[in-house]
């Protein structure tokens, strides 16, 4: 199991705070709901723990004390980490199989082709798209998915990574009911399986069923931090939400 902790990251563009002195620990094989209004800095959050941007100033520790000021979206891999975006990223142009291939086989798409372990990945691929309920797709490009399939490969393509730490961005949004199930029961599996996850989710139905404990942002800044069942009933939330 692994925590994610994080001192003092701020990030600005130009003249907004999009993360502005934030100081936050992440229980480790726990899922903790990240929310805030739209604009209080969730997924540049994110984008600063997966070194998508870089931050302008603070300090991450993983697990047992690894402590870096400097995180690069490339060693994401060693570090354990994964993440989906919100706006979806797969390989449009690969096959639905060949998109999880290449994170099973540590994103080399040639060594895919020649690795002796390539049966053991391919089982291992398919029992992933079958959980998603994806896997009559193995063949078609991920192109030719509809959205909600679309965000269901990449989650699938976070789960092939195998990470201890995986942040999830509006995973749901635009995913039909059913999805939306398959979707939580996943989560709760990740959380099963020792591993701690981060989900941003503006349902909060969502958010009380699944999260043991929830952040909320508001312009960047931590508003409050508790069980949900506490913290989404504070004033200061709700009127931050309601004041979008
Ligand atoms: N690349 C960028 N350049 C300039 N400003 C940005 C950039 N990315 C984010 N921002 C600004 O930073 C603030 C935080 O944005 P962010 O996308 O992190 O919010 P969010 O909480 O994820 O919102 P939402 O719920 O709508 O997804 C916003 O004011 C946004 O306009
Ligand atoms: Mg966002």
């Amino acid at each position: 199991m692994s925590t994610l902790k994080l001192h003092n990251f701020n990030k600005h563009f130009y003249g907004v705070k999009a993360v502005n002195g934030l100081s936050l620990e992440f229980e480790a094989g726990k899922i903790t709901g990240l929310v805030g209004p739209n604009g209080s800095g969730k997924s540049t959050l994110i984008n600063l723990i997966t070194g998508i941007i870089p931050k302008d100033s603070g300090t991450i520790f993983i697990a047992d004390g690894f402590k870096t000021d400097k995180i690069m979206a490339q060693d994401m891999y060693d570090y354990k980490i994964t993440r989906t975006f919100q706006n979806v990223r797969v390989f449009e142009q690969m096959s639905v199989l060949d998109n999880l291939m290449v994170v099973l086989t540590h994103r080399n798409a040639l060594g895919a082709l020649f690795e002796k372990k390539k049966k053991l990945y391919e089982d291992r691929a398919i029992e992933i798209l079958e959980k998603l309920d994806i896997s009559e797709k193995k063949h078609e490009l991920a192109v030719n998915l509809s959205y909600g399939q679309r965000k269901l490969l990449e989650i699938g393509r976070a789960i092939a990574m195998d990470a201890d730490i995986i942040l999830f961005d509006e995973p749901y949004a635009g995913l039909f009911k059913e999805m939306i199930k398959k979707v939580s029961e996943i989560i709760k599996e990740l959380r099963e399986a020792g591993k701690t996850v981060i989900l941003v989710e503006h349902n909060m139905e969502i958010i009380r069923d699944l999260c043991d404990t929830v952040v909320v942002l508001d312009a960047g800044e931590l508003l409050a931090h508790g069980k949900p069942e506490t913290v989404l009933k504070q004033r200061d939330v709700v009127e931050a939400y309601l004041g979008e």
